[in-house]
């Protein structure tokens, strides 16, 4: 009995130990539970190792009829290097919880995990891919607004209006792995240098042999190989670890 008690206190200060150690939130005490957690936002997003993603990352927690949830506990866990603010926390009114997460410094795919509890007390789990970026990838990216992705990407921003509709011949979002990863590296090479007829395709592609230097064609492939989806597997590829 007294070493019940003597433990029952060293528990305690290990756990209050745990609260104030960086890094380490305590697990927030959950007023329901859920059967499902789904992503809302935030998934596959792109950015440079080490930074933040631009969006947070969403998800919600569901009970067996679909509803949301509120009061649900979920706790966001990555591979070594990844941040969460927050890193667990309550699903709010709308049975969402939302956080901010910074990216390790390695570039590769990085796995994210949301989880939270049944009311069986089992974990449901959802995964979520980022994509970090290393220094020749972020080039390559900055390349692309620059002068491709008016044509590639069908979707206008504030500071970009798609020229997608216009074209006769629909070019493909470099995200498009079926497409792209069927190409090797040297097609891609002369289909950004010499434009579209090199590889018998539509002459709307044009040729940036001229405007851009070797290591940018480079840079844009390694760029273009880092964002497909399905991945290109190859080897110098960096999978983050799990
Ligand atoms: C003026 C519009 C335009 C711009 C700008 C442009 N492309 Fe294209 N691109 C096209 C079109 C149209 C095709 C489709 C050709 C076909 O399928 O016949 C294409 C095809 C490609 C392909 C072959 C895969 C695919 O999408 O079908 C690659 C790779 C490519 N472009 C890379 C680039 C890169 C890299 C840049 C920027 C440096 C760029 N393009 C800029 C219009 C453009």
């Amino acid at each position: 009995m007294k070493n019940g008690t003597a433990i029952a206190i060293l528990c305690c200060l290990l756990v209050l130990a745990g609260c104030n150690r960086p890094k380490t939130s305590p697990a927030p005490q959950a007023t329901a539970h859920g059967a499902a957690l789904v992503e809302v936002s935030g998934g596959k997003q792109v950015a440079q190792a080490g930074m933040e993603l631009d969006q947070p990352v969403v998800v919600q927690v569901n009970d067996a009829q679909n509803n949301a949830v509120t009061g649900a506990a979920v706790v966001f866990r990555g591979p070594a290097g990844v941040s969460f603010n927050p890193a667990s926390g309550l699903t709010d009114s709308s049975g969402q919880l939302s956080t901010i997460v910074t990216l390790g410094g390695v570039a590769g795919r990085y796995v994210i995990r949301a989880t939270t509890t049944d009311a069986g007390g089992k974990n449901v789990e959802l995964k979520l891919d980022e994509i970090a970026l290393g220094y020749q990838q972020t080039l390559g990216r900055e390349l692309n607004r620059q002068y491709c992705s008016r044509c590639h990407n069908p979707e206008s921003t504030r500071e970009r209006v798609s020229n997608y509709d216009n074209l006769t011949t629909k070019p493909h979002a470099f995200t498009e792995g079926d497409a792209l990863n069927k190409m090797s590296d040297a097609d891609l090479a002369a289909i950004i240098s010499h434009g579209g007829p090199a590889l018998n395709q539509s002459p709307e592609m044009p040729s940036f042999g001229y405007t851009l230097a070797k290591s940018d064609i480079q840079a844009l492939i390694s760029y273009i190989r880092a964002v497909a989806d399905p991945p290109y597997h190859s080897a110098g590829v960096v999978y983050a670890k799990k």
